[in-house]
């Protein structure tokens, strides 16, 4: 067992900021063409020394647990970074405390980045709300059967 997959399966135990953000500014996903996984990534905003930054994150995920672990780590360590900031973020600097990710498991952390960059690129009000797919259309439009199905706590209305 590898330090990163011990690190990982602590990360699970108690993954941070699951769930969908009632009052957030921004939302982005990802879908990951390796494996048909996808990632939602919710943003709130505020304001600090006249710079906008991340005052919360939070994300959903129908993929693996890498991805899980990863983006836990990421929601906790994008708090107070100014959108600036985060675009620079790496896969690899998104992992924190999990360390690199192996070769493997790389795709698992672009996933994350790649819906990190989209909630920064597209601010939620131009977004036709009524109409926007819920994370799991999205995945059976994209891909049909053979999909891991995570649970996730607080997405149950
Ligand atoms: Fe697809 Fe990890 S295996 S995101």
């Amino acid at each position: 067992m590898s330090d990163f997959e011990d690190r990982a399966r602590e990360a699970m135990a108690n993954p941070q900021n699951v769930g969908e953000m009632d009052d957030a500014d921004s939302v982005g996903t990802a879908g990951s063409s390796d494996c048909g996984d996808m990632l939602r990534m919710w943003l709130k905003f505020t304001e600090k020394d006249g710079k906008k930054v991340i005052d919360r994150a939070s994300f959903q995920s129908f993929g693996c647990q890498t991805a899980i672990a990863v983006a836990s780590m990421a929601t906790e360590l994008l708090k107070g970074k100014s959108v600036e900031d985060a675009r620079k973020l790496s896969p690899d600097d998104l992992t924190g405390d999990l360390g690199p990710l192996p070769p493997m498991k790389i795709h698992c952390g672009q996933l994350v980045e790649g819906a990190l960059h989209n909630a920064l690129g597209e601010p939620r009000e131009q977004k036709e709300e009524a109409t926007a797919p819920s994370l799991a259309q999205s995945i059976s439009n994209q891909r049909q059967g053979n999909i891991k199905i995570v649970p996730l706590d607080g997405d149950q209305a």
